[in-house]
């Protein structure tokens, strides 16, 4: 098994070791999977083009690490608990041998309905034990999926299923989330209709094909318990290399098209499975848990592969934190004696809103290690998180690392290294971060700010944007030559801590999900009213930053409140309801630059109430907007 590192010093050892022989370090903590052919090169990697390839010749199946390996030693140990979004209904729980079998069954399924190795599978799925198990089945047999969050809309799924010309698509019936009960498989129809035309089969899943209203029609939809049940249950694992793709997952960036970020099988196993183990410092026997959705990067790396992977028991949960009530997230961990438990400081601010009286009805005693991810967790936040659920015995990791990075990349390690309030702290071991100014050039010592870049590669690390690579090499590897750019602004102690500030570029984080702006502009500027539109980020209490849009109109709207009704339809049609605007403001101009480029940054002030120190507007194309914004701007 990968090493877990067990005190401060030597973490510094290895930290300093794994900079200093990176391909020595790297092959030691591959040397601990199970391998079908071994590597001949480590690490071969140009960040120009960029060209990063790990493990290269190695070959492998990702599933057999997180199944196969473990049956031998821990057959009857529980893979995978699932705790429904009914309070009463009954959990249910999968061993690694029971899992392993599943997953199978699942694998010769897609097998037959013609899916092989390569093809792009589509999840539509809510958090059901379906999901976990049909992406394992993909990566059984070398198909790549792509798992869509369930709350996109239609137009958004069917952008995704077409980028990646996924030939299947993987759903539920519905969806239930709180008392919501979301029809999943209207969406995947309905996203269908738009043009789709490379899907060739449709698997759904429902946990009540009993009394489902759902009805499948034609030859290309089926019912998972027709497909998958009767399938023998054992499959060979498809032979893959280091560098084939593992899968594809959609994110937001400063433009208004998603990118699919592709992540590769050798190297993002060994780094998830190395760090799930070190930050959360998880132990045989325990109980990890991490809130996530497996529709965003958190839910593929920590609930699935790296717990896995490191022969965990995982958790996933169908529901919500507030249903039945507020108390929901505590009852769970007291219920199945949670040790670990990982996730949002939104979900911290909600719960923490409603009051300690949740908390404290339930015993927490056995958390040993709290997780926070997605977003720059509040003084506030953190010191409740840490009081009221951890009692002060369970240390905090504030984990900060993105989609593209494929797991953990700077964080304290649960007990080992210490943590600090708001900040994320001291880098993984074969993680080299640094500061640059706007130049690129270096900001070296301690006690500094900058944006955050990343130096020499790491195993779990984006190789390519799905169908364009040069995207992904003008977006991360243009910005400032011979580094990743990481698109955060941060700040090092004079411990050499680090301190995540944000985004410098146009994309907002809403309650620890990524939106570009641009993407919710091209939403809002679909009502036929919109002449123009803006889109910036605000201090939101509990979403951490909310959405604020400027729009100007043709006249036409007399009811300001109906009117971001029917924005707030328009975004959900075209990319869902967690995209909708926070405030709308209707303005008469939008600042600009003589060159017609909208100036966010006065935009950002006005939404976040600054209005004292603008800047310099005498260089604007229109100066007189910037005090009609500001009289009408909206608390
Ligand atoms: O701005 C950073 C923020 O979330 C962004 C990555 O978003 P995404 O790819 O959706 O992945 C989220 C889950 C890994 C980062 O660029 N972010 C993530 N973790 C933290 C954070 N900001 C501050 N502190 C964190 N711990």
């Amino acid at each position: 098994m990968t090493i877990q590192i067990q005190n401060k010093e030597e973490y510094e050892n290895i930290y300093n070791r794994s900079v200093n022989d990176p391909e020595g370090f790297w092959g030691e903590m591959a040397d601990t999977f199970q391998w079908k052919k071994k590597w001949n090169k480590v690490c071969q990697w140009e960040f120009d083009t960029p060209d990063v390839k790990w493990f290269v010749g190695g070959e492998l199946n990702i599933t057999e690490n997180c199944l196969d390996r473990h049956v031998a030693t821990k057959g009857d140990q529980v893979a995978l608990l699932w705790e429904p979004n009914e309070p009463d209904a009954p959990a249910l729980s999968y061993t690694y041998k029971e899992l392993l079998a599943e997953v199978c069954k699942c694998a010769n399924a897609l097998k037959e309905m013609g899916v092989g190795k390569g093809d792009r599978v589509c999840f539509y799925m809510p958090m059901v034990p379906e999901l976990a198990i049909a992406v394992l089945a993909c990566a059984r047999i070398g198909a790549i999926h792509s798992v869509v969050f369930a709350g996109f809309s239609a137009q958004a799924l069917a952008d995704r299923i077409i980028d990646a010309q996924a030939k299947m698509v993987i759903c539920s019936d519905f969806n239930r989330r709180g008392q919501k009960f979301i029809p999943v498989k209207q969406v995947v129809d309905d996203a269908l209709a738009l043009g789709v035309d490379c899907v060739e089969k449709v698997i759904v899943s429902t946990l009540d094909s009993e009394n489902t209203t759902v009805k499948l029609t034609g030859d290309k939809e089926v019912w998972w318990h027709d497909v998958v049940n009767h399938q023998a249950d054992t499959c060979p694992a498809e032979t893959m290399s280091s560098e084939d793709m593992l899968f594809i997952l959609y994110t937001s960036g400063s433009t208004g098209k998603p990118k699919g970020v592709v992540h590769t099988c050798g190297g993002y196993m060994v780094y998830t499975c190395f760090s799930f183990r070190n930050v959360f410092q998880y132990k045989d026997g325990d109980i990890y848990w991490c809130t996530a959705d497996i529709g965003w990067i958190t839910g593929h790396s920590y609930i699935i592969y790296g717990p896995l992977l490191a022969g965990a028991t995982t958790m996933m949960f169908e529901g919500v934190p507030t249903y039945p009530d507020a108390g929901r997230f505590w009852e769970i961990c007291e219920k199945h004696k949670v040790n670990q438990f990982y996730t949002a400081p939104t979900a911290i601010r909600a719960l923490m809103a409603k009051g300690d009286h949740f908390p404290e009805q339930y015993d927490l005693s056995r958390l040993k290690v709290l997780g926070t991810v997605g977003e720059p967790i509040n003084a506030e936040a953190w010191h409740w998180y840490n009081d009221k659920i951890g009692k002060g015995n369970a240390p905090i990791v504030d984990t900060w690392w993105q989609t593209e990075t494929g797991g953990i990349m700077i964080s304290n390690l649960g007990g080992i290294t210490e943590g600090k309030p708001c900040f994320a702290t001291y880098p993984l071991p074969g993680i080299q971060p640094c500061l640059v100014d706007k130049d690129g050039v270096e900001v070296s010592g301690n006690d500094v700010e900058g944006l955050l870049c990343i130096k020499h590669p790491w195993p779990s690390m984006i190789r390519t944007t799905y169908g364009d690579h040069n995207r992904c090499k003008q977006v991360y590897f243009s910005a400032f030559a011979g580094k990743y750019f990481t698109g955060d602004g941060a700040r090092r102690d004079e411990h050499g801590r680090y301190r995540i500030i944000g985004r410098v570029d146009d994309v907002i984080n809403v309650s620890g999900h990524r939106i570009g702006t641009a993407e919710v502009e091209n939403a809002i500027n679909e009502h036929d009213a919109i002449i123009e539109s803006a889109v910036v980020g605000y201090p939101h209490d509990i979403k951490g930053q909310g959405i604020y849009a400027y729009v100007i109109t043709d006249g036409s709207i007399d009811d300001e409140a109906a009117f971001h009704k029917e924005l707030n339809k328009v975004v959900t049609q075209f990319i869902g309801p967690i995209a909708k605007p926070d405030v709308v403001q209707v303005v008469p101009g939008l600042p600009k630059t003589r060159s017609g480029k909208i100036m966010r940054r006065i935009l950002r002030k006005i939404a976040s109430g600054e209005t004292s120190n603008l800047g310099d507007v005498s260089t604007l194309l229109n100066p007189e907007v910037v005090q009609a914004v500001m009289d009408g701007a909206k608390k």
